[in-house]
């Protein structure tokens, strides 16, 4: 047999998708280390989802941070995961009465005002809840590549059109950063396929574990399946594996969240593509793995 891959298309109930043999080097590939992100900046280390946090992902020498963006009342774009404000911050001292706290309940100036390091730890005292366009700017200076969730987009309609604007004036989508820097992922299909559907250059991820047969409708829009760790197995990375996505190239799988050796081990003995990790550093340990 040649080196180049073997095509045969399958059709699956009322669609079809491509199912993929790869090719000697791409199955060499499927082999490499996995790629190692630093979940919510390095998050087991500085407050998740601040500047500090992916400061501290660059020191430990990793360049891809995963980061969670939601819209505020006034329709700014800020980092944060939960979409409310108690945990990671002190919102319940500084606005008493304003619960249950959430986000798109307050102003991008009120959200400024939020100390959102203290939780962690005396020493990270003052960080901030970033701008999109604070923490774009913090991993352009860092040289720094972005896994981009867009967080809860139900309870922001039309938040991807803001999103991708947003990524235009900060110049994010040029040549370099959609080809190697960027990745946008959702838990939300529908989000995913937006975000794929008004900029088709994009690499775009879908959050969770899709069933076997689902998989070529996902392949439409997205180009990597993410799933948690507990939910896979290596005939489900193989399945993955066996479609390629809208630009033609292999499904790639990236689990999360793994923060422990043994699991480290375990889901690069899989097979998968990357690794996201509060502790990224565990991870390069355990598995080797690369960026
Ligand atoms: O990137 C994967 C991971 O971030 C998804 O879960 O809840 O930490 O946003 P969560
Ligand atoms: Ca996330």
């Amino acid at each position: 047999m040649s080196a180049r891959a073997v095509t045969a298309t399958v059709t699956l109930v009322g669609f079809v998708g491509i199912l993929v043999l790869p090719t000697a080097a791409e199955a060499a590939q499927q082999h490499d280390r996995p790629v190692v992100v630093a979940h919510r900046g390095g998050s087991g280390y500085a407050p998740e989802n601040t500047l500090q946090a992916i400061d501290k992902a660059d020191k430990l020498g990793f360049d891809w941070v995963e980061n969670d963006v939601q819209r505020t009342k006034d329709g700014r774009l800020v980092v944060i995961h939960d979409t409310h404000l108690a945990r990671t911050t002190n919102v319940e001292q500084v606005f008493p009465g304003r619960a249950p706290y959430n986000v798109r309940d307050f102003t991008a100036a009120e959200i400024a005002k939020l100390d959102a390091g203290r939780w962690k730890g005396a020493k990270f005292t003052g960080a901030r809840i970033p701008t999109l366009t604070q923490y774009l700017d913090r991993v352009d200076h860092n040289h720094q590549k972005l896994l981009m969730e867009i967080k809860a987009p139900e309870l922001y309609p039309g938040i991807e059109k803001d999103v991708l604007r947003l990524l235009g004036k900060e110049d994010w989508l040029n040549r370099d950063h959609v080809r190697n820097r960027l990745v946008i992922q959702s838990f939300s299909a529908a989000s995913v396929r937006t975000v794929h559907e008004r900029r088709p250059d994009i690499t775009t991820g879908f959050l969770g574990t899709p069933a076997k047969g689902d998989l070529p409708r996902y392949a439409r829009f997205a180009d990597l399946i993410n799933p948690s760790n507990g939910t896979i197995s290596a005939g489900y990375v193989a399945a993955v594996h066996a479609f390629r996505g809208p630009h033609g190239k292999r499904l790639k799988l990236f689990t999360w969240t793994v923060n422990d050796a043994a699991t480290a081990r375990r889901v690069a003995g899989l097979g998968v593509d990357g690794i996201i990790s509060n502790v990224p550093d565990v991870v390069r340990k355990a598995v080797g793995g690369g960026e």
